[in-house]
């Protein structure tokens, strides 16, 4: 089954038209930014509810696992930002796709575990996200290599993606 599998692996180079969407609008505030980018890379407030990013911020001492504790003034304008660009509020195209795939039951603080993320990959075999260079599936710009500008068109050309078809 396996090897049946990847049989069918083959390398992406590039993407149907059908892919093609507008750029997420990024984080404009330096502050922000810098500070929401320190342990990886800035993700864009539009993939994520209010709710969750409010979930988030209310205890930022206990960050998956890291501690990302913001002086209060700070914390307080990072989720303000974040609360402005969120899913729900934007008016952008990319936040509706977003908003429009939750289920509004469960409340995911992780934009990999949104139905639109799982949706998007999965066709992309586990064991790809595993490997060196990628890490994680929140390593998202060793795949987009312009994530950090809300960029999630460009997939990187060296990357053999295994596909489940
Ligand atoms: C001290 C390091 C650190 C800082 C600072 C930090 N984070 Fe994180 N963040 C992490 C770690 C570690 C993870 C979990 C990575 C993983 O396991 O996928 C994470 C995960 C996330 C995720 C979920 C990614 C996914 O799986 O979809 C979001 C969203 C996120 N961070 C937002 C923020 C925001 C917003 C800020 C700024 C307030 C911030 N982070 C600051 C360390 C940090
Ligand atoms: C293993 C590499 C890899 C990683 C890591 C990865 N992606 Fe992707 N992503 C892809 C591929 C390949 C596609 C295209 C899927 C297709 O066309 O069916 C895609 C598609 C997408 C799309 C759809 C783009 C569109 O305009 O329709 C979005 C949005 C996206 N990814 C966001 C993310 C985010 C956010 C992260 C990190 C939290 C991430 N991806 C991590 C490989 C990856």
């Amino acid at each position: 089954m396996r090897s049946l599998i990847l049989g069918a692996a083959f390398v992406l180079s590039s993407l149907s038209p059908a892919f093609a969407g507008s750029p997420f609008p990024t984080i404009s505030d330096p502050v922000v930014r810098a500070e929401c980018s320190d342990c990886h890379m800035l993700y864009q407030p539009e993939m994520l509810t209010k709710q969750a990013w409010a979930k988030m911020f209310a205890d930022l001492s206990n960050h998956f696992g890291d501690d990302a504790t913001l002086p209060a003034e700070t914390a307080k304008l990072a989720l303000d930002v974040h609360l402005a660009q969120a899913a729900d509020v934007s008016t952008h195209r990319q936040a509706k796709r977003f908003i429009k795939a939750a289920d509004g039951k469960s409340v995911p603080m992780r934009i990999t575990d949104t139905s639109r993320f799982a949706h998007k990959h999965e066709r992309i075999l586990p064991e790809v996200f595993k490997r060196k260079q990628i890490g994680l599936k929140s390593n998202c710009i060793s795949c987009h290599l312009k994530a950090d500008k809300g960029d999630y068109d460009f997939v990187a050309k060296n990357i053999k993606y295994i596909w489940v078809e």
